[in-house]
């Protein structure tokens, strides 16, 4: 089992523990991270961000929180020190090749053919198969392309970060025909504060989006330029952006949703009849813990003022991790005019944007 060639991809959070579950289990593995630094998200990211799930429950099982991290949600470079001595520790960074970009890995010894035929992972469902087969990965060092040969491959590459998601526009109504500066909260964030500072300076900036990354962006927007050129967000789903996660009395919110309980309240694919009927007879208790949640929140947030609250239950954000945290005094600098909400269902055009405060153009566009 120890001579099994281990490919992990990717050293943010989830390459760093999927690498110390392989040490821990006599391997040998090694990291390819395309950066050059660990922590995916977490190295590149506004100066504002700061974790949005509280400490206790965004950790790693096997490593607690050093002492001195006392804020329940630290920021970014706690989290990347944190993440840096987990790596240290266990003897993950030792397994890392940084600026080694996976650009290609294919499976040789079995033919597709074969492979369609599998009715589950490796035909036989075992982590190495039984085909002798193996993947050849393409790794990108240095401007050149090297193959490795490695018996498995766990994918780490991440949802959020390196790709940006823009969306096609028709022809002569996108970004083409806009002419202020369009980007995308990926670029903004690899930016670096002073740069992204600089960028949106006496700007009128839109943001388009009312997850976390907009809500940050907007607020930072507000800080930089104040009511003079106030920062417009286009919202077209509204989402719960609270406070923290602790209602009336203190009461952490997040012990209604985030254990073993709470996961009985939820019929998920694949479950049983039993799971059916124990969801459907516990579905009063979770109307319960929505209402108690939506009506603290209604109470401490001027969602209703500004026709922010959302069309779905707290509940159903809760389950989908749809939640934003809010920025300090946000609806403060709606309410000083620094930051403009929009709702808009469907967003078709950039020079729409440019139409809502009845202006020729804004300066900059932000996804
Ligand atoms: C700003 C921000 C804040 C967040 N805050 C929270 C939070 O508070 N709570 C929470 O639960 N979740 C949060 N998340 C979600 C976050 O994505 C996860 O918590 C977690 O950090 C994801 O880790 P990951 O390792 O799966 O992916 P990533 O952090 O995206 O890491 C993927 C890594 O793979 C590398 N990679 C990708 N492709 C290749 C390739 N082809 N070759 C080599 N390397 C490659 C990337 O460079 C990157 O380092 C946040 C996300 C963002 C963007
Ligand atoms: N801890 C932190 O401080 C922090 C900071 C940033 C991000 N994060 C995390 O990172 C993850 C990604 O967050 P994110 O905010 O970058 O992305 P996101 O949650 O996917 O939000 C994208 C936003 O863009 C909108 N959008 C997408 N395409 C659109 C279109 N064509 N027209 C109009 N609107 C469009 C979406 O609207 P719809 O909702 O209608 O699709 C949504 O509001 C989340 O897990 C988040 O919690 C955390």
């Amino acid at each position: 089992m120890e001579s099994k060639r281990v490919c992990i991809i990717g050293a943010g959070v989830s390459g760093l523990s999927a690498c110390k579950q392989a040490l821990d289990r006599g391997f040998n593995p090694v990291v390819f991270e395309s950066g050059s630094d660990i922590g995916g998200v977490w190295s590149r990211t506004f100066d504002c961000t700061k974790l949005q799930s509280p400490s206790i429950i965004y950790r790693f099982s096997d490593f607690p929180w050093p002492k001195h991290v006392t804020d329940p949600y630290p920021d970014h470079s706690q989290v990347m020190e944190y993440l840096w001595s987990y790596a240290r520790h266990f003897g993950v960074s030792k397994c890392i090749k940084f600026e080694h970009r996976v650009v290609g890995m294919e499976y040789v010894g079995a033919t597709e053919e074969q492979m369609a035929a599998w009715e589950s992972w490796a035909g036989n469902g075992e982590a190495f198969g039984n085909y002798g087969g193996e993947w050849h990965v393409a790794v990108e060092h240095g401007g050149s392309v090297e193959t490795y040969q490695m018996d498995f491959v766990i994918l780490c590459i991440g949802r959020f970060s390196g790709v940006p998601n823009i969306p096609t526009f028709p022809e002569e109504k996108g970004t083409d025909v806009f002419e202020g500066k369009v980007i995308h909260a990926v670029d903004y964030s690899n930016m670096g504060t002073t740069k992204a500072a600089e960028l949106i300076k006496d700007k009128l900036v839109t943001v388009i989006g009312s997850g976390k990354s907009a809500v940050d962006i907007v607020n930072e927007c507000s800080n930089v330029n104040g009511s003079k050129f106030p920062c417009t967000m286009v919202i077209r789903t509204k989402r719960w952006i609270i406070p923290d996660y602790y209602a009336w009395f203190g009461f952490p919110v997040v012990f209604f949703y985030l254990n073993r309980f709470s996961e009985l309240l939820v019929h998920k694919p694949g479950e049983g009849c039993m799971l059916w009927f124990l969801a459907t007879i516990l579905s009063p208790l979770r109307w319960l813990f929505t209402k108690f949640c939506e009506s603290y929140y209604k109470s401490v947030v001027p969602m209703k003022k500004h026709g922010m609250v959302p069309d779905h239950s707290f509940f159903q954000a809760m389950t989908t991790s749809l939640i934003a945290i809010l920025p300090v005094k946000f609806y403060n600098k709606v309410e000083e005019g620094s930051i403009v909400l929009k709702k808009k269902k469907l967003l078709v055009s950039v020079r729409m944007v440019s139409l809502f405060k009845g202006r020729t153009h804004l300066q900059r566009v932000m996804w």
